[in-house]
């Protein structure tokens, strides 16, 4: 990073020395809300405090610095946000020297700045998702010179080789490519994530080999829409390419990615996910609904007809492939017979897990001006009907795994039951184990006993 414009070492130097004349080292509350990249995003952040000095809490109130990182892709969300940020005003009054940072997506929004500034007068710094480059800088301002931060300046570079702190032990989260082209009218993340830029082949293969040196084993690569990774460089290579060769690195480990989006996931990506033996067998590919006319208002540029193709020739090349999707319920214009043609589709298809949503106006974007909203009770009783036709498809895909040895990352203490540890199988199953917690951070096999409509139990295989 030294030379670079974004150099950040002077600020954090001046940030550890300050923080290291106190009798007790910095504590940092980090929330982090929406999609992985956040939690990536969140991680660098942790990473710039941890070189600042910092340690960890999960207490708001013994923290020195609180950072919010948010999302606005739901209006729910940002709601909530908001209601979070105004509870924090009293653990301010106790604290002084507490500084409270909002950043992420919501916060790029000039709307949202403008709120914050006015109701909130107790938050300190307000950024976008792609100033978190500039982390240490934008604390040493807040601290040193006394200043309020609100920007939503964007960095367009791609600022490589910032400090990461992982959450996971054994499991890595790479960016291949930030923002999104692709201006789905529903979606905000176009207007707060910026324009697509791809990450060089040779810095992404570089941090991969890296990782796998140092023992990660399940890595996931990241973007809005993976499938245009490299067309904004002039290198020729595409996301399939870099699976290729990402598949070459030595090692024991799992190539996992997200999201596709099915107008550029081509026959040559499901081609690669079967030639590659260490990309998990698992697409997530979002159908967001499945009449063609919606497809068509929602600007998603392919038909219902394209995406069971698509599904069907990827199941035919990777029969053990699992699948799972996002959709959208209660579109603006959304027809009882639309809606069925949903219905439909997941019957058809049998995703092997659903994330459901209802339709949730977004200001800026092109379906909010949309005339013929659907009334909220309408929305809700389509998104219970579409659970209730998803959960037997999900109980009867997880059945398949009973009494079956499968290989599973462990990942973590189970969150339910603290004799067992969680994880998840190369097809994105979560599986609770009994084992002792030394094998979190690998690769084990795990001999299912009990498959649940929406996970699996069982034992290490001794
Ligand atoms: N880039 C990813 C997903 C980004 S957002 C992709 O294209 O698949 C994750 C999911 O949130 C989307 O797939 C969509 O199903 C949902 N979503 C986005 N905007 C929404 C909105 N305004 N209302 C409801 N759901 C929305
Ligand atoms: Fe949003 Fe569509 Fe881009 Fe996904 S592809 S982030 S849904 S605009
Ligand atoms: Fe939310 Fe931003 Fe991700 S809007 S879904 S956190 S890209």
């Amino acid at each position: 990073m030294s030379g670079s414009p974004f150099d950040q070492t002077e600020y954090i130097e001046r940030l550890n020395e300050h923080y290291a004349r106190r009798d007790t080292a910095p504590l940092a509350f980090v929330a982090t809300y929406g999609c992985q990249q956040n939690v990536s995003d969140s991680e660098k952040i942790k990473g710039f405090l941890e070189k600042i000095g910092f340690s960890f809490t999960n207490e708001t109130a013994e923290a020195d610095l609180i950072l919010i990182n948010t999302c606005a892709v739901r209006e729910h969300a940002e709601l909530k946000i908001y209601g979070n940020v105004g509870a924090l005003k009293p653990v301010k009054a106790r604290k002084k020297d507490l500084v409270i940072a909002l950043c992420g997506c919501m916060m790029q929004q000039e709307s949202v700045q403008n709120y914050v500034k006015k109701k909130f007068p107790h938050v300190d710094m307000v950024f976008g998702p792609s100033l978190l480059a500039e982390f240490p800088k934008m604390l040493y301002k807040v601290i040193f010179e006394r200043e309020k931060i609100f920007s939503r300046h964007e960095i367009s570079e791609i600022v490589e080789d910032l400090p990461v702190r992982r959450d996971d032990q054994g499991k890595a989260w790479v960016t291949v490519m930030y923002g999104c082209n692709n201006f789905c009218t529903y979606c905000i993340v176009p207007y707060v994530r910026g324009r697509e830029r791809s990450r060089k082949s040779e810095d992404i293969i570089r941090e991969v080999r890296s990782l796998v040196e140092n023992g990660y084993k399940d890595i996931t690569l990241l973007g809005q829409n993976v499938n245009s990774y490299g067309k904004d460089l002039k290198e020729g290579v595409d996301f399939s390419d870099l699976l290729y060769r990402l598949n070459e690195i030595p090692g024991e480990f799992w190539l996992r990615f997200t999201t596709s989006h099915p107008k550029d996931c081509t026959r040559k990506l499901i081609d690669a996910m079967r030639d590659c033996g260490k990309v998990c067998k698992h697409l997530h590919l979002p159908f967001q609904s499945g009449s063609s006319e919606i497809l068509r208002r929602m600007n998603r540029h392919y038909t219902r007809e394209d995406y069971l193709s698509l599904v069907a020739y990827a199941k035919e090349q990777i029969p053990d492939l699992a699948l799972t999707s996002d959709v959208i319920v209660g579109f603006p214009g959304e027809t009882e017979k639309q809606f069925e043609e949903t219905i439909s589709l997941i019957r058809e298809v049998e995703f092997d897990n659903l994330f459901t949503f209802i339709y949730s106006k977004r200001n800026g974007t092109k379906a909010a001006e949309y005339p013929d909203q659907i009334p909220r009770e309408i929305q809700q009783k389509r998104f219970e009907r579409l659970l209730e036709a998803q959960t037997p498809i999900c109980k009867k895909k997880n059945a398949v795994y009973d009494g079956k040895t499968v290989k599973v990352f462990a990942e973590q203490i189970s969150k339910t039951d603290a004799s067992k540890v969680s994880g998840h199988t190369e097809t994105g199953k979560k599986v609770d184990f009994t084992a002792d917690e030394s094998v979190i951070g690998n690769i084990v096999d795990v001999e299912i006993t009990k498959a649940k409509t929406w996970f699996l139990e069982g034992k290490i295989k001794q």
